[in-house]
């Protein structure tokens, strides 16, 4: 059998990784400010995590939510203190597409609507409204076409206004992210996101902050949508939520009710990925790595503008893109070749930086050196 050939994929094989490296198999050593899409929080195999995964496997892995699971508990308490959400309330999956799928239905199912408003170059996931709401028509295949999402030109706060204006009586939902990711490190506008929670307020509609890239710390706030100062009434999350092993989740805010069957997984909130979504919370409060997120992200944001090649060097936190020219248009692959650095892109021509937010200042210092050593390597091509 052979594997479905989907990704184009980098010509090397990992086999060690320890906090923001990583080493091939031939034991050359990687400098990681990718974390592998966003994922890495707290960085490779972080001692505490993998500890708190080992004691748990040895205890029990998996059972259904057919039974009492106190780690989600545990996890949803330490959730709200660090989030400062503590009046929300937690359902446990496995994916940020399933978060995604799970916010919006439950969106749907709270106020009987069936519209939803999302933006210009948004990414939400690969399930079937997920990926409706994404702004991709090339990864939406015919069965997943929905005449129920309506797309609006991103921080554009006329076009949302009328939007509701015309159709408000028929909008479930609002979904945003706070910061986008794959459409290339774009920030909401804070007075767009006060819009959004005043025209979702003024027309029973829920405002759903698609966390799962900009979430969990990144930002330098723990939800980027926070950086408008109002709440959002569900939250979705995952990368970050579990420093590599698969959960997701959404928060949601206390006026939205459960109820038997509403929603439900089989692996969701198992105990295994619960153990580790607790320790990345752990080192995420005692390390304080949401304040280091936004001062190191700081640093580098700063350092970076000071370089010549480079435009509009953008973001929040450990979340930054910025633009290359035509003629350093092998920046990426430059840095990974010749000096051994995973970054991320967004088409066309922008690098995205989206390191654990454990990275020393002194990696960050041998990014940014590397960065300038590639781009004079690509001017002398
Ligand atoms: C903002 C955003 N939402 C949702 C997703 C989908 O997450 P997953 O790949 O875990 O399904 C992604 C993944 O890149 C994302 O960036």
């Amino acid at each position: 059998m052979t594997l479905f050939d989907v990704y184009p994929l980098n010509n090397i094989t990992i086999t060690k990784a320890l906090g923001s490296n990583v080493w091939d198999e031939n034991g050359v050593q990687y400098l990681d400010m990718y974390g592998g899409h966003a994922v890495i929080s707290i960085g490779h195999t972080h001692p505490h995590w993998v500890k708190r995964i080992e004691e748990q496997l040895e205890k029990i892995a998996f059972y259904s939510n057919s039974i009492i699971i106190p780690i989600q508990a545990q996890l949803a308490e330490k959730l709200g203190k660090v989030s400062g959400k503590e009046d929300y309330q937690l359902f446990l999956c496995n994916s940020g597409a399933e978060a995604n799928e799970n916010a919006l239905k439950l969106a749907s199912f709270h106020n009987g609507k069936k519209k939803v408003i999302a933006f210009s170059k948004s990414f939400h996931g690969r399930t079937s409204l997920a990926v409706a709401a994404t702004d991709n028509p090339s990864i939406v295949a015919p069965v997943n076409e929905t005449d129920n999402i309506i797309f609006l030109p991103f921080n554009d706060e006329a076009a949302l206004s009328e939007c509701f204006e015309k159709h408000g009586s028929e909008i479930s939902s609002v979904i945003i992210e706070g910061i986008q990711g794959v459409g290339g490190i774009v920030l909401a506008n804070t007075s767009f996101l006060q819009l959004i929670r005043t025209l979702c307020d003024k027309y029973n509609s829920v405002y759903i902050a698609d966390s799962v890239q900009c979430g969990y710390g990144r930002s330098g706030q723990f939800f980027a949508h926070d950086y408008a100062g109002v709440n959002a009434d569900i939250y979705s999350m995952a990368k970050g939520m579990g420093n590599g092993f698969p959960i997701g989740g959404i928060l949601i805010a206390p006026h939205i009710k459960a109820k038997y069957g509403l929603l439900g997984t089989t692996f969701g909130g198992n105990h295994l990925a619960c153990s580790a979504a607790l320790a990345v919370l752990e080192v995420i409060e005692q390390d304080g790595l949401i304040n280091h997120a936004k001062e190191l992200g700081a640093y580098i944001t700063e350092e970076l503008k000071a370089i010549e090649g480079i435009k509009n060097v953008r973001g929040r936190g450990l979340m930054i893109g910025f633009d290359v020219p035509e003629e350093l248009k092998d920046l990426k692959k430059t840095l990974l070749t010749d000096f051994k650095v995973f970054t991320g892109e967004a088409k066309p021509n922008v690098i995205r930086l989206l390191p654990s937010l454990a990275l020393t200042k002194a990696h960050a210092d041998e990014f940014l050196a590397a960065l300038k050593g590639a781009i004079e390597l690509l001017k002398t091509k």
